[in-house]
């Protein structure tokens, strides 16, 4: 309901941020900079410029590294933050509360925050009044302001209640800001300084405001320019300078986080994996050295070696061989629509053999922002770094995402297409009242357009809010007084995969709040997320009246049917049938979290049906169904390659991880494994049967609940301590991943006691160092070392007994997708040379063994076992969406 009024707002002022951008030159925005040092500051700067690393040329103008409410802290990364106590010149305050805590639970890091900076989080200053931080400048110009912010325990002060601004002399940083969960929050902004800067602390009446430390520094000139591109391409937007900037996101593209460290501007980089939407594009690394070309006025403090050196491209070379590319690598990030932003790509051609090689488009959110990009004209040779800016109008915002994009162009002169990206910054652009966060100034006063047009578009928002308020009360309350017989329908969450929505009787009400159009199948889609609508007629027809033979899978839950629509779209029907236990009560909560849900990587949910007491749910159809089935077992299916295999791993990964992280809250399958995982037609993977999943709730990071789960796949601790995380998830991911490599079940029965169990036999294997020896023949001879040893090391951590010992699904992809990528570079090697690299029969018999040498592996092989179906806890409920 808050997109409600937000949006119409957000369209009227919208106008006016366009009418400022217009306006900058007749308007004196700053007091001009006057950079005589004839008025020293009255005391000396209190933290003195600390010294960067030693290698390092540049030293910042101006540098004040504070730890608040505490002594002076060196980090790992050789920075010094001084203690804001022990001299407190700059500090105006008129009270002195701070706390302190010896160590911040794991929990509270993000996988993006550098372990180097956990020790600047241990202590906070607390403020009950207006106090402020007074810091003298030395050099005028753009100065980066970082805010550290974690709610610490203190006895009186509940820091995570606070509410506060934080602003410095012109600029609004933070309004009413709070901590909305337990997690570490650094806060980047870069201001223009002049002879001071004042951050100035502001608690909202009534409650108190805090900061852990606070980082000052002077930012060279070279980094940001005054003009950049518009989007759509075509003209110049100039006098940026005048902005505040808040960085929202920077990415390193097909490579690692970057620490403080590593960055001489002392920025974090984050990979871009949790921003990327694309399936096929392959990561690149080169050893090369990167030029930075004075001319362009590059050099290194515009961004490190480390971004250039890796990037994300459509496509090797050796793909690009058989199929051409013709899809764009898209990254979408989230943002507030009601900001404009400035968009920095990073470019440095690594991939190409001669310059004019590489031209592609550049897209941002669906607008052309470069068509044919020569990227080694521009930068002015291979390997040499480039970047270009450009301006998105929050007017372009549709979304509330900024989509990047690069793109083949259509006549590529011969050249194979293919496009690359190796860094992105995102940058909030203040706003007309001064503020990067909402309309206020830094007087508190309301600064955004007052006219009777927008009371109007306001009161329309609140009306659309209030009638789609009572469509979702009104459907509850239908689902709620749901005919008897068919509530038993099994644990109702099953079924409530993105929203179903109601009868055909007010169908064209729904349509009238939400709009609808036609998807690519003809199938109307209603564009808010709710599927299509189906009669049981239709459904009737697909499935020649739910003949038996169309039956693919049976489950607990009833049977999968596949069916034709009338359009010819194949897809998958799953029916309920009338005799299981209800979940009416979570069903409010579902919809929130289930209709979230889309991705690649995930089964989609085509629509439902719930006409006479039936509850059908119709999902895309899966040509080569279970992974499993492809693994071993009576199915007889042609066997996966190793690359293969590793492609399937990795969108499986993809899914969790958008699961994990993607939707606005965490959520957790609960279920993962090799019969929930479907294969397309074209092999691509994605993650099905949410019908356990849980949202785990953030404030405590974990969800308290029964057992759940498939045998075989259970985490040991959620089973001991009850308590599920996403890490019960990368557990079961292990498991898959083990699966994966030996084509056994996860559990056979049959088998002495020390083979039963899968994770347990592959982990002897593993400790012994002999893992090649349970590869599943069929593909041990064509698995390169390197490959192997990614790939199993990132099975093994999986497997760690306590959670927190386990990588993200983040991490555990990043190491699938360099397995991939050391398997693809030994298959050219291997073209070459001979095949000495590569692990199995070959390598095994120079020592004289057999590749397999336990006896038991065939039987294992053959022993395809459904005990791991069975389901442990109350409720045993666990199905697939398409069984075997
Ligand atoms: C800057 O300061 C100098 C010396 O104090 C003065 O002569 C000059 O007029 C000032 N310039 C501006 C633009 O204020
Ligand atoms: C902000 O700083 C830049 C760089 O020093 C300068 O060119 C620009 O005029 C400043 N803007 C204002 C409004 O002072
Ligand atoms: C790439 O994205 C742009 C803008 O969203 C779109 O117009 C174009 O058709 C896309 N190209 C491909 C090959 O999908
Ligand atoms: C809008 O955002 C959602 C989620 O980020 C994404 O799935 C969808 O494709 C986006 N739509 C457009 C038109 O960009």
């Amino acid at each position: 309901m808050g997109g409600g009024h937000h949006r119409p707002t957000r369209a009227v002022y919208v106008s006016s941020l366009l009418l400022c951008l217009l306006l900058v030159n007749l308007e004196e925005r700053f007091v001009s900079a006057n950079r005589s040092h004839s008025n020293p500051p009255a005391t000396a700067p209190a933290v003195s410029p600390v010294a960067s690393s030693p290698t390092s040329s540049f030293q910042p103008s101006d540098s004040y590294l504070i730890n608040c409410g505490s002594s002076e802290v060196k980090l790992d990364d050789g920075r010094i933050f001084k203690s804001d106590t022990e001299t407190s010149s700059y500090l105006s305050t008129n009270e002195d509360i701070q706390t302190t805590a010896d160590s911040i639970p794991d929990t509270a890091f993000t996988n993006s925050t550098p372990s180097s900076l956990m020790d600047v989080y241990k202590a906070a200053r607390i403020f009950t009044s207006d106090s402020k931080y007074l810091l003298y400048i030395a050099e005028p110009g753009k100065h980066w302001i970082r805010l550290y912010f974690y709610p610490l325990h203190h006895d009186k002060y509940d820091l995570k209640t606070a509410v506060f601004t934080v602003q410095t002399d012109k600029y609004v940083l933070l309004h009413d800001f709070s901590m909305d969960d337990s997690k570490v929050v650094l806060k980047e902004y870069l201001v223009n300084a002049t002879q001071r800067l004042s951050i100035v602390f502001k608690p909202k009446k009534g409650s108190f405001a805090f900061i852990n430390a606070l980082e000052i520094e002077g930012v060279p000139d070279e980094l940001l320019s005054d003009s950049a591109s518009s989007v759509p391409e075509g003209s110049t937007v100039n006098g940026l300078s005048d902005f505040a900037l808040e960085v929202s996101y920077r990415l390193n593209m097909g490579g690692p986080t970057i620490t403080p460290k590593n960055d001489k501007l002392a920025r974090i980089w984050v990979p871009d994996v949790p921003y990327n939407m694309f399936p096929q594009g392959t990561e690149v690394a080169t050893g090369k050295n990167i030029k930075y070309r004075p001319e362009n006025k590059m050099t290194r403090l515009v961004a490190p070696e480390m971004i250039y050196e890796t990037a994300d491209r459509m496509m090797s070379e050796e793909q690009a061989q058989t199929t051409l590319p013709n899809f764009n690598l898209s990254w979408s990030m989230s943002v507030d629509p009601t900001f404009s932003y400035l968009i920095r790509l990073h470019f440095c051609d690594i991939v190409s053999n001669a310059i004019h090689e590489l031209v592609f488009n550049v897209y941002i959110n669906g607008l052309i922002g470069i068509s044919g990009l020569d990227i080694s004209d521009k930068a002015g040779g291979l390997a040499t770094a480039y970047y270009t800016d450009f301006v998105l109008d929050s007017s372009a915002i549709t979304n509330d995402s900024v989509m990047v994009q690069v793109g083949p162009i259509t006549n590529t002169n011969g050249g194979t297409p293919n496009a690359i990206l190796n860094g992105l910054e995102v940058m909030k652009m203040s706003n007309i009242a001064d503020s990067l966060d909402d309309l206020y100034g830094v007087d508190g006063l309301y600064k955004g357009p007052k006219s009777n047009k927008l009371k109007i578009v306001a009161i329309t928002g609140l009306v659309l809010a209030a009638v789609a308020m009572l469509f979702l009360v009104f459907v509850c309350v239908r689902w709620k007084n749901r005919p008897q017989d068919w509530q038993k329908g099994k644990s109702f969450s099953r079924w409530l995969l993105p929203i179903p929505g109601g009868k055909t009787n007010y169908s064209s009400r729904k349509s009238s709040v939400f709009g609808s159009r036609k998807s690519k199948s003809g199938i109307n889609v209603y564009t808010n997320g709710l599927g299509k609508l189906f009669t049981l007629n239709e459904l009737q027809k697909a499935t020649q009246n739910f003949n038996e033979e169309t039956v693919i899978g049976v489950g607990g839950f009833g049977k999968v049917f596949v069916g034709t629509l009338d359009d010819g779209t194949k897809v998958a029907i799953k029916r309920g049938n009338h005799g299981s236990e209800q979940g009416i009560n979570e069903f409010e909560t579902e919809i929130q979290m289930l209709s979230k849900l889309r991705h690649r990587h995930l089964v989609s949910l085509i629509g439902f049906c719930d006409e006479d007491s039936e509850m059908i749910l119709v999902y895309e159809y899966m040509a080569n169904g279970p992974l499993r089935d492809h693994l071993y077992g009576p199915a007889n299916k042609p066997t996966l390659t190793w690359k293969q295999r590793l492609e399937i791993c990795i969108g499986a990964a993809r899914g969790l991880h958008y699961l994990h992280t993607g939707a606005a809250q965490g959520i957790i399958h609960r279920d993962v494994k090799t019969t929930n995982i479907l294969l397309d037609e074209n092999f691509v993977a994605k993650v099905a049967d949410f019908g356990l999943s849980k949202a785990a709730a953030m404030d405590q990071g974990y969800v308290s609940t029964a057992v759940k789960g498939s045998f075989g796949y259970l985490d040991p601790e959620y089973y001991r301590r009850q308590q599920l995380t996403e890490k019960s998830d990368v557990y079961s991911f292990g498991v898959v991943l083990f699966e994966v490599l030996c084509a056994r079940a996860v559990i056979c029965p049959g088998l002495p006691r020390d083979q039963v169990c899968l994770a347990d036999w592959a982990m002897q294997w593993y400790e012994k160092g002999m893992i090649e020896q349970i590869v599943d023949p069929k593909i041990a001879g064509t698995i390169c070392e390197g490959s192997l040893k990614k790939f199993t090391e990132a099975a093994e951590k999986c497997l760690a007994e306590y959670g927190v010992d386990r990588p993200s699904m983040g991490d555990v992809l990043w190491n699938l997708e360099y397995s991939l990528q050391l398997q693809e570079a030994s298959l050219q090697i291997d073209q070459s040379e001979d095949h000495t690299n590569f692990i199995g029969l070959e390598k095994v018999n120079e020592t004289g063994e057999l590749a397999n040498s336990d006896p038991n592996l065939a039987v294992a092989v053959a022993a395809e076992s459904d005990d791991s179906n069975v389901t442990v806890g109350s409720q045993a409920n666990a199905a697939n969406v398409q069984g075997r």
